[in-house]
């Protein structure tokens, strides 16, 4: 059976796996991402990749990247939250693994695993939107990714859905990724600790009183605990999302919405308002067939499922 190699290069981490064409993981390991060095990250995914091959025969690399990839599938033409500026990462990586690299979109990537191993499996169009550092889009329509005349299509992140709202690390002002990822999620949680706020005293708290410290991870741990300010942030966080997947359906009309990334660990905390609000706000609701509104089911897998089976095509 031949192996491939997934890479997922977030704004946090990166995490890299050997997969099998069935879509399972034979070995994985991750590093912190050093988002702010274009080079230090290509180091940081070579020396992965080069690792996981001293045990493993891997014939091909497919590499999520959070950015604007190319259509060729080999530059990343932007990214908001990484310094990438038209880097030409499949060269790079080639030149450094010495083996063939395919470089896709990292929510294309993740929507496209769950399409063939996950949570899409069973239909022919499904919208992924990861929730993570930013707010990630995947298509795939009649069975096939959908990338755009450039490559640069899906990138619902950055749908303006506040005029002049908050600035977004793509230069404009108000996209959908600053109210609805994880990013803004912590944000504005520190934000009412730093403030004082009493509804987040025990949030602020559990973070052993730094408002840094408090993290996407701890506010899902105090939702489950039963906190009422971190039950409410999701929420809140699930509206936004909900009210955005309406808006992408009235276009689109997908089967299935899958929600991933770090934050749909959340689960039900967060996917029970995201269907709240979606079925409140879908255009002509109650006189169509409703889609389904699914949790990504390889979890924070997905981009580098997706990314490995892209690469054995
Ligand atoms: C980027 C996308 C990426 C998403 C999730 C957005 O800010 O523009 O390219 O897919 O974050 O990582
Ligand atoms: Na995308
Ligand atoms: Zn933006």
């Amino acid at each position: 059976m031949t192996l491939t190699c997934g890479v997922d290069v977030g704004g946090t981490k990166i995490a890299a796996g050997v997969v099998d064409s069935e879509g399972t993981i034979l070995e994985q390991a991750r590093v912190e991402s050093p988002a702010t060095d274009a080079e230090a990250i290509e180091d940081a995914i070579a020396g992965l990749v080069l690792d996981l091959r001293t045990r493993h025969e891997i014939t091909a690399v497919g590499v999520g990247a959070a950015g604007y990839v190319d259509k060729a599938r080999a530059v990343v033409m932007f990214a908001p939250n990484i310094a990438w500026r038209d880097v030409p990462l499949k060269a790079e990586l080639e030149q450094r693994v010495e083996l063939p690299v395919v470089v896709e979109n990292d929510a294309n990537a993740a929507a496209w695993g769950e399409f063939v191993f996950g949570a899409g499996h069973d239909v022919d169009d499904l919208m992924l939107v990861t929730v993570g550092t930013g707010i990630g889009g995947g298509i795939v329509l009649d069975g096939q990714l959908h990338r755009g005349a450039f490559g640069a299509g899906a990138e619902i992140g950055h749908l303006r859905v506040v005029p002049d709202g908050v600035r977004c690390g793509c230069g404009n002002r108000g996209c959908f990724e600053q109210y609805a990822s994880g990013s803004a999620l912590v944000r504005d949680a520190r934000a009412a600790a730093v403030e004082g706020s009493l509804a987040a005293r025990d949030l602020l708290a559990r973070a052993g009183g730094d408002a840094l410290a408090i993290t996407g991870p701890l506010i899902t741990e105090a939702a489950r605990a039963g906190d009422p300010f971190a039950v409410a942030s999701l929420a809140e966080l699930g509206r936004w999302l909900g009210e955005g997947i309406a808006s992408l359906a009235t276009v689109l009309d997908p089967a299935v919405v899958v929600v991933g990334g770090g934050v749909s660990e959340a689960g039900e905390l967060l996917l029970g308002p995201i269907r709240t609000a979606f079925m409140a706000e879908l255009p002509a609701r109650g006189h169509r067939p409703t889609l389904e509104i699914r949790r990504a089911r390889l979890g924070n897998r997905a981009g580098l499922i997706g990314a490995a089976d892209l690469a054995r095509r």
